[in-house]
């Protein structure tokens, strides 16, 4: 990536530029091919960005095969500038999870339709609501873990996943027991195939909820793997869909697609079939590997910072809540699992800072790159929930996004991640390791540690 500056790189579609528009003004960058760009980028993303960090500063323009020509960011002041541009100047980023979640999923809509699905959703995902799932969790989790192996390392994340996709068949679909297991078996494999569809340039048509578009279900690779399994998924919600708007006593149950269901838009209109089984999916494959891949993440931190362990058991068993709190907060620094979120560019062009950035540009946050900041969080290396004790994260803290589209699940992850730790600390000790740190590696959208969060615990 070692290369000449280029700060002023042609514009991604100049010719979408109007006429008396001012020229561009890009940030310095790597003139090297976009194939060569791609490659770094590709095999050691986090690695690259440090070094585009290193060599031209806090923005660095680029030239990528997933996101086109962007340019990524690591200021929190330029950061705080693009979540807060006027909508109408910006769309998602290009691509996003819309291209598999479907057109109908919040991903993917923009300006009015999304402010009003945004607005529809918010009340189940937050305050008392939530407070009423804490139960559910807890009880998800006990489940699990009673099936744990003491003694014996083995990596958590696969029952962390467990925990959150049943937390959110639970909470979010209002499935009955009977119902779980089909959405239990296609789910995962569905996930995997479909963030490695996100990632995978030259996409095909949307690949749709029931037919597949150009994509058949026996098209080789993740596409065909996503498009096989979203059949069965579809198939499977359709009929909980169907339940609902059967269901007398729809106003008893607690779960968001019951409320979906029931809520009206400003207008008075309703949600259509579609639109809720978009976004159910977008909350589903939002919502439950992420969570996930944070606490695998949280149990690799802990077992390799006995101090930070034996503080929180500590206050577990007091009944406490401020040190656990700190703590999540500490690994979403530390391990952010979305490490680039970012905003398309559809204005003639966008004003950044001292940049004029033209249409056709992503811009991206690197949310690893400001967390990793000393100007930031002093010793970024040290693993230390203090840091977070009695104050608010800074500007800088961005694991879940900011602006409009900031994660509409964030009170949700939080609250299930701090009842997981809290079951936990409560049934295992966790035993303490001298293993190195597990590495990234990226699963499509999220990165999860290498070895799955290894540990071994011991029951209390
Ligand atoms: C630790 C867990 C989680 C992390 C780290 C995370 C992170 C993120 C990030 C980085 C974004 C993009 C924000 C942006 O573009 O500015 C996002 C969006 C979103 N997340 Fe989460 N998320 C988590 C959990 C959840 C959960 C539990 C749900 C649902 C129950 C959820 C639902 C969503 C949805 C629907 C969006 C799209 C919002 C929009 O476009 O308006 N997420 N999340």
């Amino acid at each position: 990536m070692d290369s000449t500056t280029d700060r002023t790189a042609p514009a991604a579609s100049e010719a979408s530029l109007t006429g008396d528009d001012p020229a561009p003004l890009l940030p310095p960058g790597p003139a090297l091919p976009r194939s060569i760009q791609g490659v770094g980028f590709g095999i050691a993303r986090r690695r690259v960005l440090q070094r585009l960090q290193a060599r031209y500063g806090n923005a660095v323009t680029v030239h990528l095969p997933i996101y086109g020509r962007a340019v990524v960011i690591s200021d929190p002041a330029l950061a705080k500038a693009l979540f807060t541009a006027p909508q109408e100047s910006l769309t998602n980023v290009d691509p996003n999870l819309g291209r598999v979640l479907g057109e109908q999923s919040m991903f993917a809509l923009e300006g009015t339709d999304h402010r009003r699905r945004r607005k529809l959703l918010t009340p189940p995902l937050h305050g008392r609501r939530i407070k009423g799932y804490e139960a559910v969790v807890e009880e998800k989790t006990r489940r699990e873990l009673d099936s744990w192996v003491v003694d014996r390392p083995f990596a958590s994340m696969p029952s962390m996943t467990r925990i959150t996709l049943d937390i959110i068949i639970r909470t979010v679909f209002g499935a009955r027991d009977d119902e779980l297991v089909t959405l239990r078996r296609v789910i995962p494999p569905m996930v995997e195939a479909g963030s490695a569809v996100v990632i995978t340039p030259e996409l095909p048509a949307r690949v749709g909820t029931v037919g597949v578009g150009t994509v058949g279900a026996g098209s080789l690779g993740p596409r065909g793997r996503f498009a096989r399994y979203k059949k069965v998924y579809d198939d499977a919600i359709n009929a909980l869909i169907d339940r609902g708007r059967r269901d007398d006593r729809l106003d008893e149950r607690d779960d968001i697609l019951a409320m979906m269901l029931q809520s009206t838009y400003d207008d008075g209109s309703s949600m259509t079939d579609e639109e809720i089984r978009d976004e159910l999916t977008a909350l589903l494959v939002a919502g439950h590997e992420t969570t996930a891949t944070t606490l695998a993440w949280a149990l690799e931190r802990l077992s390799r910072n006995p101090a930070v362990l034996d503080e929180l058991v500590a206050e577990v068993d007091a009944g406490g809540t401020d040190y656990r709190h700190a703590t999540i907060l500490e690994v979403q620094r530390s391990r952010p699992v979305i490490d680039l979120v970012g905003r398309h560019v559809q204005a003639p062009h966008l004003d950044l800072g001292p940049w004029r950035i033209p249409r056709g540009y992503n811009v991206l946050v690197a949310i690893s790159l400001l967390h990793d900041d000393s100007a930031h969080f002093a010793q970024p290396e040290r693993f230390d929930p203090t840091r977070f004790l009695d104050t608010t994260p800074p500007p800088a803290w961005l694991p879940f996004g900011g602006g409009t589209r900031r994660c509409i699940g964030a009170a949700f992850a939080t609250m299930e991640m701090d009842v997981v730790l809290r079951t936990l600390l409560s049934m295992y000790e966790i035993i303490p390791t001298a293993e190195r740190d597990e590495k990234w590696h990226s699963r499509g959208v999220a990165f999860a540690p290498h070895r799955g969060g290894r540990i071994t615990v011991r029951r209390r």
